[in-house]
């Protein structure tokens, strides 16, 4: 991992939460990394940490063993076929970010057999809490532990197959807009009920992350936990039902079938 090269082709809002990722793991030196955009003003400062800046893909595909494309969908395809002629078989593992292209359309681009992997990160890989699901074209362990080696310094990966891909997208990278509009409504419920916006957040995010440490630790089901808070005639089971008499779960799970069906083809 650690003489490994690594190219981000494509640095914008994603790209950088994966190499700040990168540089807090020990074990990659930063002058192993390179990274590339069309405009590269905005990451000129990366320079000061040693890694390498440049507008020129075939130059960082041709430095690297590693190809992480954090580009958009809509012109994906079109920068790997100006970049298929540079991949080399005995050298390079590609891994796409680009949400709903699939591996059979960049097999198809790239035409060769090398490893191919496709990432679904979400945007908490911003402060290393990503939960990233991979999916890929190989049964080369080696290279399928690197690309996780890679994705475990923002978070948490889980291999999964292809066609869960668009699963993954929603119920992890939308998931933490569903989860934030959730802290956002607890947060004006608070406010409503006494406490100040500041002092509402600091509880609310504290008793989300909290809760979610809770299942992440003793991955018990939720409702063994509810169970625990939710006492006889008590006020949190007098909450939690009129919720429910809301649409509560029933709302969430619609919202996330409707996401599905979005990106469904
Ligand atoms: N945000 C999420 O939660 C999330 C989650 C999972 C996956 N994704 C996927 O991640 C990918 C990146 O998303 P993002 O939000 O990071 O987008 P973004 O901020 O727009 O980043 C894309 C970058 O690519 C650069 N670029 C465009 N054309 C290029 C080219 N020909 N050569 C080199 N660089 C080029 C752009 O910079 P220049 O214009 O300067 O070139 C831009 O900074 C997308 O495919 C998205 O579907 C996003």
């Amino acid at each position: 991992m650690e003489n490994k090269r690594i190219a981000i082709i494509g640095c914008g809002n994603l790209g950088l939460s994966i190499l700040n990722g990168l540089l807090e793991n020990s074990t990659i030196s930063p002058a192993n990394i390179i990274v590339t955009k069309r405009n590269t003003s905005s990451i000129v400062y990366l320079e000061e940490k040693g890694i390498r800046i440049s507008s020129d893909n075939v130059q960082a595909v041709k430095d690297s063993d590693v190809i992480i494309v954090a580009l958009k969908p809509y012109n994906i395809l079109e920068v790997l076929e100006e970049l298929k002629s540079h991949f080399n078989v005995d050298q390079h593992i590609l891994v796409s970010l680009a949400t709903g292209i699939s591996l059979k359309q960049i097999q198809a681009v790239v035409s060769l057999p090398i490893p191919i992997f496709r990432a679904m990160p979400n945007t908490a890989a911003d402060v290393g809490e990503s939960m990233t699901c991979i999916s890929s074209n190989t049964t080369n362990d080696e290279a399928t532990e690197l690309v996780q080696d890679y994705f475990n310094s923002i978070g948490e990966t889980i291999v999964i197959d292809e066609g869960l891909m668009d699963s993954a997208t929603v119920l992890g990278a939308c998931g933490i807009a569903y989860v934030l509009r959730f802290i956002r409504g607890m947060i004006q419920g608070g406010i409503e009920i006494g406490f100040d916006a500041k002092t509402a957040s600091a509880i609310v995010t504290h008793t989300v992350k909290g809760a979610a440490e809770l299942l992440i630790q003793r991955k018990e089901h939720p409702e063994y936990e509810i169970d625990k808070v939710t006492t006889p005639k008590g006020c949190t089971i007098a909450g939690l039902n009129e919720m429910e008499h809301n649409g509560f779960s029933s709302a969430l799970i619609k919202g996330i079938v409707t996401s599905y069906e979005k990106i469904e083809k």
